[in-house]
C-alpha cells in the first residue's frame, strides 16, 4: 500500500513546495520546522490507521466516552537528515519509543556508493507500530538497511514507511527488497528522476545539509 499525500491538496503542500523553493529552503529554521510539520501531519493521518479502544472521560460536567488510541508505536529515524521529521512524529505521539539507525554513503572513486550502517539504538519493536521515517527515500538502499537492522530487535505488527519526497526508483526498490506484509509506504510526494548520485529530481537538494549545515 502506498499513500502519496500530494495528490489530495491539503497544507501539507505548502510545507513540501517550501522545503523545495531555492528561494526559501536556505532559512534552516524554517526547512527544519517544515520537515517537522510535515510529520506532524503524517503522525495524524497514520493515527486514523492505529488500534483504538473507547474510554469513559470524566467532564466538570458528566462523562464523556471517547475512542483513544492504544497503540504501542516505536519512532525511527536515519541520523542525521531525519531529526526534525522525526520530532514531528514524536510531538504527536507523546508516549512513542524512538530509535535511531546511523549510516552514511561511502563514495567510490567512479561516483558510486554503497551506505555503510554504522549503528543502532532501539528498544523492542515486537508487536508494536513501527514509524520507519526519513525525508528522502532516493535509491531505497539505506531505508532497506535501516529497516532490516530495526527487525533484529523483533517482528513489528506493522510498520509505517513515511517519507517527503521519494523517487519512483526509490519506492519500487523499497517493494522489491522488503517484505510488504504488514508494510505501508506514506510519501509527500514522489518525484520522477535520480541523478547518477541519487539525488532525487526535482527533489529539494541535500535534507541533512540544509537542515543542519554542510559536512565535511
Ligand atoms: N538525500 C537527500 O538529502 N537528497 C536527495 O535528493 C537524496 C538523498
Amino acid at each position: 500500500m502506498l499513500h502519496i499525500l500530494a495528490q489530495n491538496n491539503s497544507l501539507m503542500n505548502l510545507f513540501i513546495a517550501e522545503l523545495r523553493d531555492k528561494e526559501i529552503q536556505n532559512d534552516s529554521m524554517r526547512f527544519r520546522r517544515n520537515m517537522e510539520r510535515i510529520g506532524e501531519i503524517f503522525a495524524y493521518e497514520i493515527s486514523k490507521q492505529l488500534d483504538y479502544t473507547e474510554k469513559k472521560i470524566t467532564t466538570p460536567l458528566g462523562v464523556s466516552k471517547m475512542n483513544v488510541p492504544v497503540s504501542n508505536i516505536v519512532n525511527a529515524t536515519i541520523l542525521r537528515a531525519g531529526l526534525p521529521f522525526h520530532s514531528g512524529f514524536l510531538n504527536y505521539f507523546d508516549n512513542a519509543e524512538n530509535a535511531f539507525i546511523s549510516a552514511h554513503r561511502k563514495y567510490h572513486k567512479d561516483g558510486s556508493f554503497t551506505i555503510l550502517f554504522e549503528h543502532l539504538s532501539s528498544p523492542h519493536i515486537d508487536d508494536k507500530i513501527l514509524i520507519l521515517s526519513d525525508p528522502m527515500l532516493a535509491s531505497g538502499a539505506s531505508m532497506e538497511i535501516a529497516y532490516k537492522a530495526l527487525l533484529k530487535r523483533g517482528t513489528p505488527k506493522h510498520t509505517h514507511i513515511v517519507t517527503i519526497i521519494a523517487s519512483n526508483q526509490g519506492v519500487n526498490y523499497v517493494k522489491k527488497h522488503i517484505n510488504m506484509k504488514n508494510v505501508t509506504i506514506w510519501a509527500g510526494d514522489v518525484d520522477d528522476e535520480l541523478t547518477s548520485k541519487s539525488y532525487i529530481v526535482p527533489g529539494l537538494g541535500d535534507a541533512g545539509d540544509l537542515a543542519f549545515g554542510s559536512k565535511m
